[in-house]
């Protein structure tokens, strides 16, 4: 069986979160101290081999992020942290920010000194105020103490929209614009925040960042999957026994994850189907659950592991159906900016809505597909290429359920 392996939420539930000594005193700030004796390329080389990738869903590897940031030449720079956890089913960063909010802080005050920024913002999601709100009491705390040095972090809230987790959105959102994503090139890190150089990395992804300084690079990469080293922090939602939050190398199976750390099904029902990443992640049947959840394994099974959403589906379920509500949640939370997605996610549900209803036939279903792939390659930005990949996919795994409902 299995086991958690807690890296992320080392400290969760053993120390205050609102009493900063209790994270000094469990080795916590050391390794900021510890990067300012290095120099910012050797920070930049260890995080690098460590083999960290993104947590927020791309997997981008977060030490050549940062050395994009250090490269590019600017009077200022700026480090994001990314908690504006919109994706339904989602709640892992909430855990970490609730449990252990100066992780956060000093990842992101490690990665201050390595690209060479003074100042970093939290944009945190709107739905999270008492969040917000440990935030602001772990940067006093930490200005107070003096631990943060010259790096200086404000928290900016979100107000409701998805896309606003969308790297350049979010950027869009902090300098007061409407959350819409801009055209990259040039990427964050060499044009972001007011056009200056800016890392955006996931709150799960800065809360890896001390550890790795104070295990080494080594350590890290040998935990999980060689091409996604390190642990994945998931929520377990949906028909499950165990709904609940864990923490595990990234090499364990989704059959491990639903059996064994989710109990499986309850009530004596059968598995139908797990969709991992939330909204935009794809549906995942029983023949696919020796899958290892890391992002390669999943991409290579046409999935995401995305945030980390695992939501569990019994032989109950509608699959069609689930699928039309998730269509209208794109539909409802495109920004409309690019028209791959703004036309794209309403005719999707369109299409979704009149097959669900029963009135489809096989001619829409293959219209579906046709648009969905156009879709994933021609949206502007991760909302609308992730939007029809839980249709795409339940086309393919569950086209039985499609047909049951076609005139
Ligand atoms: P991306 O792959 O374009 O970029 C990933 C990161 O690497 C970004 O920070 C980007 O700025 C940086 N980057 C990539 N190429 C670069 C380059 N040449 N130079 C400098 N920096 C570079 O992916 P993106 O648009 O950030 O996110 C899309 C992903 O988000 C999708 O794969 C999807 O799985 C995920 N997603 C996550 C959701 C969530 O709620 N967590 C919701 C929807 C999608």
């Amino acid at each position: 069986m299995a086991e958690e392996l807690r890296v992320v939420l080392r400290n969760y539930g053993k120390i205050n979160p609102l009493n900063i000594d209790d994270y000094i005193n469990a080795g916590g700030y050391k390794s900021l101290e510890k990067a300012r004796s290095m120099s910012q390329m050797d920070v930049i080389q260890e995080v690098k081999k460590s083999g960290l990738r993104g947590r927020g869903g791309a997997g981008f590897n977060a030490g050549q992020k940062w050395m994009f940031a250090y490269q590019a030449q600017a009077d200022q720079k700026y480090v994001i942290c990314n908690a504006d956890e919109g994706e339904p089913g989602t709640y892992k960063d909430r855990i970490i920010m609730e449990s252990d909010p100066h992780s956060v802080l000093e990842g992101m005050a490690i990665c201050g000194y390595a690209i060479g920024a003074n100042k970093g913002y939290i944009y945190c999601r709107g739905e999270y105020p008492y969040v917000v709100d440990i935030l602001n009491t772990a940067i006093a705390q930490a200005k107070a103490k003096g631990v943060l040095g010259e790096f200086d972090i404000e928290v900016r809230m979100g107000a409701g929209a998805y896309v606003c987790g969308e790297e350049t959105a979010l950027i869009e959102s902090i300098e007061g614009s409407r959350g819409e994503p801009r055209y990259k090139p040039p990427f964050p890190p060499v044009s972001g925040l007011w056009g200056k150089p800016s890392i955006v990395n996931n709150v799960e992804t800065f809360a890896n960042i001390a550890i790795i300084l104070e295990k080494g690079a080594d350590w890290y990469a040998s935990l999980g999957a060689p091409s996604y080293p390190g642990t994945k922090v998931l929520t377990l939602t949906g028909d499950v026994v165990n709904k609940k939050f864990i923490e595990v190398p990234t090499n364990t199976t989704i059959r491990e994850v639903v059996y064994g750390f989710g109990g499986g099904i309850p009530g004596g029902k059968k598995f139908k189907a797990v969709q991992i990443g939330g909204t935009s992640g794809g549906f995942i049947p029983e023949s696919l659950l020796d899958t290892p959840i890391d992002f390669d394994s999943m991409a290579a099974i046409g999935a995401t592991l995305g945030s980390g959403a695992v939501l569990v589906m019994d032989e109950t379920r509608d699959i069609v159906d689930v699928v039309e509500r998730i269509a209208k949640f794109f539909e409802h939370e495109s920004c409309g900016k690019c028209a791959p997605c703004r036309e794209g996610t309403m005719r999707m549900y369109k299409l979704m809505s009149k097959v669900n209803k029963g009135q489809g036939t096989a001619k829409d279903v293959a219209l579906m597909e046709r648009l969905g792939r156009v879709m994933s390659v021609a949206c502007l930005c991760g909302l609308g290429q992730a939007a029809p990949t839980p249709v795409l996919t339940t086309i393919k795994h569950f086209r039985a359920d499609y047909d049951a409902k076609l005139q």
